[in-house]
């Protein structure tokens, strides 16, 4: 994954996925307080969730492999006066940040993975994951009309996160993704994992 196809999506406007704020299933999720400690962001995008959680009074690290993506996602946190760190990085990779998270979010990442990619992915967030922490994927499902693109059965993530990747999924729940598509946001599942 070089990031240059990603970071060309940010060059000429919003992308698809770039809504202008935080995810509703975000904010939903983050005002019943699960999230806590440090925090990982990974595929953050332009920051939108991330500097959600900062207004929180979350640590909060995003990052992404899209030069242009982090730049708008700083000058976000610069004109909001919100302290969050943006860093390149490669979600393949997240053992090099050095660091371990104890609350993880993957919005909108893992569905754009193919499935021979995604244990070298699991693995690596697993990596990065504090004992006993906790990953909340918000990915597009394949149940329901107007599904958006690469959609998620719960097949896709038992087989992705189990015991023997590192994980236990306590909750699979149906959620919503909105997009600049869909008036009323993509059929999503929400999945709530915990490091093993
Ligand atoms: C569908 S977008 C979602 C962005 C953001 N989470 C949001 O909700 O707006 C997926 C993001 O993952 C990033 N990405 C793709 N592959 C990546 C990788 N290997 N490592 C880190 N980020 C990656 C892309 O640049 C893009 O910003």
């Amino acid at each position: 994954m070089t990031g240059l196809p990603w970071d060309a999506s940010y060059r000429d406007g919003p992308a698809p996925w770039d809504i202008d704020g935080p995810q509703p299933a975000i904010v939903n999720l983050a005002s019943n307080g699960v999230f806590a400690g440090a925090v990982l962001d990974a595929g953050c995008g332009t920051g939108e969730n991330a500097l959600h959680l900062a207004s929180l009074g979350l640590s909060v690290l995003g990052v992404d492999v899209a030069e242009t993506a982090l730049a708008i996602a700083r000058e976000k946190a610069t004109d909001r006066g919100l302290e969050v760190e943006f860093a390149v990085a490669d979600a393949f990779q997240l053992e090099g940040l050095g660091r371990t998270f104890d609350t993880v979010l993957d919005c909108g990442l893992f569905h754009t993975f193919d499935s021979d990619e995604r244990p070298r992915y699991v693995a690596s967030l697993a990596s990065v994951t504090a004992r006993d922490g906790t990953l909340y994927v918000l990915c597009f499902s394949d149940s329901g009309p107007d599904t958006g693109p690469h959609p998620v059965s719960r097949e896709d993530l038992r087989s992705a996160f189990n015991p023997s990747s590192g994980w236990n999924i306590a909750a699979i729940e149906s959620e919503r993704v909105h997009t600049r598509f869909h008036d009323n946001g993509a059929p999503a599942r929400l999945a709530t994992l915990k490091r093993a």
